[in-house]
């Protein structure tokens, strides 16, 4: 008798060849079938993803042309308006890459715009597990590696920045040394430590390249992937909704369906940021001149991110006590230790929210902001807060653009950060409450349907259509604290 099986093809021994040694397939087969839910704001997580992708990607082409040293050079590139002027070889290098390099300007202003871009699709992304209530048990320790993410994020940012040695960066790094002075006791010690002497130095350059290209993107490349493995082994969390339970996922499987909407994504988002990189300027260090010590430009502000690290500096009053001889800085002091607590507050949040709420259980079904209105609310506050910091950090923008005074915009800022969040507070509390009674009326009543109808008795009633059973279950499936369920009828 014949053998009538088919010989395996070439493609088919490629495959058997690393599946023997790799295990693909058992891996494949598992892990391609992940359900991915399907809800835009999941899309904010990739934002992340993709535009830490594409700083990697023009990190990497910039350090070919950038030369990490403040040796003094004098510059004869393309750029004439400084021909002939004295800069470290790290400015001159920038203004290369910016007029003499192949390309060199627009990747410069892709990695720029994309670390913007990374940093606000951070925030945004961690605003939308904050309000959903994602970071509660067992995903905590996720939340704390996208916090670290974060962290990170916003000095790998502020590294990045400092590198060209132009002299809106150097006024930022005169803010660094200036809060580093602050610190009793260990102040001038830390300057002369990072500085590698008295300020700037000559070595600031060279230690921020090493964090900023080696050191921070290998610890944060880390935590992505140690972020996205506890994201498929706890699953994804999902909103409420038909057949969505607190023990399954309902959505697209990763392979091909989610593969692909990934893939296009990715693609969409590298375009847009190029778009932005060809068409809007960013960070024409040209235009500022090389850093010197002794000069500083006004309307020096940080990357947007940083703004209310500034902002909490400039609305603090001069203070300053002596103690002992010991001059304390107080109006630097203060803000350099509220900066971390505020960031740490984010952190330690889904802690502090279980102690206080008594809540042990696992959740994997999402809250909507209206059905937990005290969260709700501290996040609004929390937004606020930055906000209005963010304000007082561009102080003397308002002023010059709007016509005041600039003692009225920092009073106001003053102020404001304490009357705001209160206010934010209590109005978006009170909204997420109404909210909850409209879908109660919702639930109860049905939906309007603007049929007018008159009673026999002339008076006049608009008629209601009951909701259908899908977003019945939608607005219902929500836990009710035990104390309004006892005193409901
Ligand atoms: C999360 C990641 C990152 C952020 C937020 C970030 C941010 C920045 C920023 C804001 C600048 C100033 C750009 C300018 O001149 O306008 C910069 C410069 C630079 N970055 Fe990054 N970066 C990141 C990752 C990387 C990586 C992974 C590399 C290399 C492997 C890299 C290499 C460089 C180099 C060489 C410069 C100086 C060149 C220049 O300023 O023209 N960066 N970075
Ligand atoms: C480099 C930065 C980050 C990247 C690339 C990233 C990426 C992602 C992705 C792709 C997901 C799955 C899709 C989604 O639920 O949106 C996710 C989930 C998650 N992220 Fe991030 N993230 C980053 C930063 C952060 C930050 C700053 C936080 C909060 C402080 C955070 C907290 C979480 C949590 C709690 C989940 C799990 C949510 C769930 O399972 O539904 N992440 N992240």
């Amino acid at each position: 008798m014949s053998d009538t099986r088919v010989p395996p093809t070439r493609g088919e021994r490629v495959a058997d060849w690393f599946d023997g040694r790799l295990g693909i397939h058992t891996f494949g087969r598992k892990y391609l079938r992940k359900v991915f839910p399907d809800h835009w704001s999941f899309l904010l997580g990739e934002i992340c993803l993709y535009s830490f992708a594409v700083l990697v990607l023009t990190g990497v082409y910039l350090t070919f042309f950038f030369h990490p040293s403040m040796n003094e050079v004098t510059y004869h590139g393309g750029y004439v308006p400084l021909n002939g002027v004295r800069m470290s070889e790290a400015y001159a290098s920038t203004l290369d890459i910016s007029f003499d390099v192949r390309g060199g300007l627009l990747i410069r202003q892709l990695h720029h715009w994309a670390a913007l871009v990374f940093v606000a699709g951070m925030l945004t992304h961690m605003m939308r597990h904050f309000f959903t209530g994602s970071f509660r048990k067992p995903r905590e320790v996720n939340w704390l590696f996208g916090w670290l993410l974060l962290f990170l994020g916003l000095f790998e940012g502020l590294f990045g920045y400092s590198l060209p040695d132009d002299l809106l960066s150097g006024t930022g790094l005169r803010f660094v040394d200036g809060a580093l002075l602050s610190v009793p006791i260990v102040g001038t010690y830390l300057s002369m430590f990072l500085f590698g002497g008295e300020f700037p130095g000559h070595d600031i350059v060279a230690r921020f390249y090493s964090l900023h290209v080696l050191v921070i993107p290998g610890i944060m490349a880390a935590l992505v992937l140690a972020h996205l493995v506890l994201v498929v082994y706890h699953k994804h969390t999902q909103f409420a909704g038909p057949g969505r339970t607190e023990r399954n996922v309902i959505g697209a499987p990763f392979f091909p369906v989610y593969l692909a909407k990934a893939g296009g994504f990715f693609f969409l988002v590298f375009g847009v940021l190029s778009v932005m990189a060809a068409v809007a300027t960013i960070n024409p260090v040209w235009s500022y001149g090389p850093y010197r010590a002794d000069q500083v430009s006004t309307g020096a502000q940080p990357d947007w991110y940083l703004g209310f690290a500034e902002g909490l500096v400039r609305i603090m009053p001069g203070w300053e006590v002596t103690l002992r001889g010991h001059t304390l800085v107080l109006g630097v002091l203060i803000p350099v230790v509220v900066f971390p607590l505020l960031l740490v507050f984010i952190g330690a949040y889904p802690f502090l929210e279980a102690r206080a709420g008594g809540d042990g259980r696992e959740h994997h079904l999402l809250d909507r902001p209206r059905n937990r209105p005290v969260r709700t609310a501290i996040g609004a506050a929390w937004i606020s807060v930055y906000l209005i910091l963010l304000a007082g950090g561009g102080n003397d923008i308002v002023a010059t653009r709007l016509h005041l005074s600039i003692n009225t915009v920092t009073w106001a800022v003053r102020i404001g950060l304490f009357a705001a969040p209160a206010a934010v507070f209590v109005v978006t509390r009170r909204i997420c409450l109404g909210l909850q009674l409209k879908d109660r009326e919702l639930v109860e009543h049905g939906r309007p349907t603007g049929v007018i109808k008159r009673l026999p008795h002339g008076e006049y009633v608009e008629l209601h259509e009951p909701l259908d059973q899908a977003a019945l279950h939608t607005l219902t499936a929500h836990r009710r604290p035990a104390e309004l369920v006892e005193r409901e009828p």
